[in-house]
C-alpha cells in the first residue's frame, strides 16, 4: 500500500519554531513528527510514502538521506507553488504514479490508529473516498461530519461556526482513496481537498468515515505540540515510548524533569527546573531557572522563570527575567 503525506505548509500556528524547522520534522518522543507518523503507517501495511513537500523541502530530504525512513521508501514531490491540500494530494501521486487505493495523511497528525482497519472498512463500504474520524467536545475548528447509519457521510462542513456543527465527529487528517479522486482535482492549482473535493465525492455518496477512539493529536498548535510530547514521555501511546533526556544532551545531576523532554544538544544548568515542557536541540537552560509549561529551542539566562511560552532558536530570556504566555521572537512583530 502507498500513501502520500502532506508536509507542505508554513506551520504558522508554530512560530517561531517553524521559523527554523519545518513543523513535521520538529520531535515528538527525540523523533521528528514525520518519522513517527511513517512507523504507524508502516505498522498498518504502508510500504512507500511520498512526501507532498513545498515549502523548505530541504530538511527532509537530509533527514532521510538514504531515502528510507522507518523501514519504508520516501519519494519527494516538490511543489513549484503551494497547491493547497487536494492540489499537492493530485501533484505528489501523479508524480509517484499512483494508480490504485492509496492511504493520505496530513504531516502533522499523532495517532494510534490502525490504518490497516480504516484500509479494510473502506473495501467492505465500497467507498471512493474514507476518513477517520475523532470525537471531539469541541468541533469548531475542525472539519466536521454527519453520518448515516452505514457510515456514509451525508454532509461534510468545514470548520463550523461554534454550536452549529452537526455531529462532534472531525476529520482527524487521515485517507483512503481511490484513484478516481484524482481525476476530481485540477491539475497545476490551488484546490482543498475539505472545501472543494470531498463535498464532491458526498454529492455523489462516495465518501464515508470510520469513527475510533484511538489516541490521536494534531500538533499544530504549540500546546498541542507539548502535550504529544508529554503523552509520549509519560507512556500514553500505544506503541511508543522515548527516554526523558537525549543521550547526546547534558543535564546537571541536581536539575529537576517533571513530565518533560531534553533533546540531543540541548542543556539544563544546575538546579533548574523542568515541568511539562520540552528542550529541543540548542535549547540552553542557565542554573537555577524554572520551566514549565513551555518548549524551548533558545537560551534561558540563570533564575529566569518561563511559563505557557515558546522560545524559538533566536529566542532569548535574561536571567532572572519572568516570562508567561509569551512567543519569542513575536512571529506578528516586524
Ligand atoms: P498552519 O500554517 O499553522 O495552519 O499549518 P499548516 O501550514 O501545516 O496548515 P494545515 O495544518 O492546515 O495543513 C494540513 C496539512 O497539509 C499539513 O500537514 C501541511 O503541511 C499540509 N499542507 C497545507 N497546505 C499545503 C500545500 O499547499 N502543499 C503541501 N504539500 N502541503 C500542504
Amino acid at each position: 500500500m502507498r500513501a502520500v503525506v502532506l508536509v507542505g505548509g508554513f506551520g504558522t500556528r508554530l512560530r517561531p519554531l517553524t521559523n527554523s524547522i519545518p513543523k513535521p520534522m520538529l520531535p515528538v518522543g527525540q523523533l521528528p513528527i514525520i518519522e513517527r507518523l511513517v512507523m504507524n503507517l508502516a505498522r498498518g501495511g504502508v510500504t512507500e510514502v511520498t512526501l507532498a513537500l513545498g515549502f523548505k523541502p530541504e530538511p527532509f530530504v537530509e533527514a532521510f538521506p538514504s531515502g528510507e525512513c522507518a523501514g519504508v521508501a520516501l519519494r519527494y514531490a516538490v511543489e513549484p507553488e503551494p497547491l493547497d491540500t487536494a492540489g499537492a494530494i493530485r501533484f505528489a501521486a501523479d508524480s509517484a504514479g499512483i494508480d490504485d487505493t492509496f492511504i493520505v495523511v496530513n504531516g502533522d497528525v499523532i495517532t494510534d490508529l490502525d490504518v490497516s482497519a480504516l484500509v479494510a472498512f473502506h473495501r467492505e463500504h465500497g467507498a471512493e473516498a474514507t476518513l477517520h474520524l475523532i470525537g471531539v467536545p469541541d468541533p469548531s475548528a475542525f472539519g466536521v461530519v454527519a453520518l448515516d447509519a452505514d457510515g456514509r457521510v451525508e454532509r461534510f462542513v468545514e470548520k463550523p461556526a461554534p454550536g452549529t456543527a452537526p455531529s462532534n465527529l472531525i476529520n482527524a487528517g487521515t485517507y483512503v482513496l481511490e484513484p478516481s479522486v484524482l481525476q476530481r482535482i485540477p491539475t497545476g492549482q490551488k484546490v482543498s481537498i475539505e472545501r472543494a473535493t470531498f463535498p464532491a465525492v458526498v454529492a455523489d455518496g462516495g465518501l464515508f468515515a470510520m469513527a475510533t477512539d484511538d489516541y490521536w493529536l494534531d500538533t499544530g498548535r504549540p500546546e498541542l505540540y507539548l502535550q504529544a510530547n508529554v503523552d509520549m514521555v509519560a507512556g500514553r501511546r500505544r506503541h511508543d515510548h522515548c527516554d526523558a533526556v537525549h543521550e547526546l544532551a547534558s543535564v546537571a545531576a541536581d536539575a529537576v524533569l517533571v513530565d518533560s523532554l531534553v533533546g540531543p544538544g540541548a542543556e539544563l544548568g544546575a538546579g533548574a527546573t523542568l515541568v511539562r515542557s520540552v528542550l529541543l536541540s540548542g535549547a540552553v537552560v542557565g542554573a537555577g531557572a524554572q520551566v514549565t509549561d513551555s518548549v524551548v529551542m533558545g537560551r534561558i539566562g540563570e533564575g529566569a522563570d518561563v511559563r505557557d511560552s515558546v522560545v524559538g532558536a533566536d529566542g532569548v530570556v535574561a536571567p532572572n527575567e519572568h516570562v508567561h504566555g509569551e512567543r519569542r521572537p513575536d512571529p506578528d512583530a516586524g
